[in-house]
């Protein structure tokens, strides 16, 4: 966030893609995807944390491997809005 990182391979920083010739021919629709699914997740629904926790409780700890993940799942409580 707050940085011109690109991640379509030309800043090594950050290659979710890989990156040269060998780099992900399916990246365009990789991207529409997620931005579609995250939309529409924020879209219909409402998110709460568990009962008493609050956003700076949150573990935001890494495994180490390929991909980064979460060390401990996120748990949030999605309330359908559209109704
Ligand atoms: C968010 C979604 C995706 C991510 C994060 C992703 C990531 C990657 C990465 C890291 C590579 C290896 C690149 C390299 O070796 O430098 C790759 C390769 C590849 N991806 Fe994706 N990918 C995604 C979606 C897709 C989609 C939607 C398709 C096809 C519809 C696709 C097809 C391929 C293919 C065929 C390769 C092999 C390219 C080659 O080495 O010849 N990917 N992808």
């Amino acid at each position: 966030m707050n940085n011109n990182i690109n991640l379509r391979g030309h800043d090594f920083q950050l290659i979710p893609f890989g990156s040269g010739r060998r780099g992900c021919p399916g990246m365009q629709l990789g991207l529409t995807t997620i931005q579609l699914v995250l939309a529409q997740l924020g879209h219909c629904f409402n998110w709460e944390l568990p009962t008493g926790m609050q956003p700076q409780d949150l573990d935001m700890a890494e495994n180490f491997g390929l991909s980064m993940s979460k060390a401990k799942h996120l748990l949030a409580k999605p309330t359908y809005r559209l109704m």
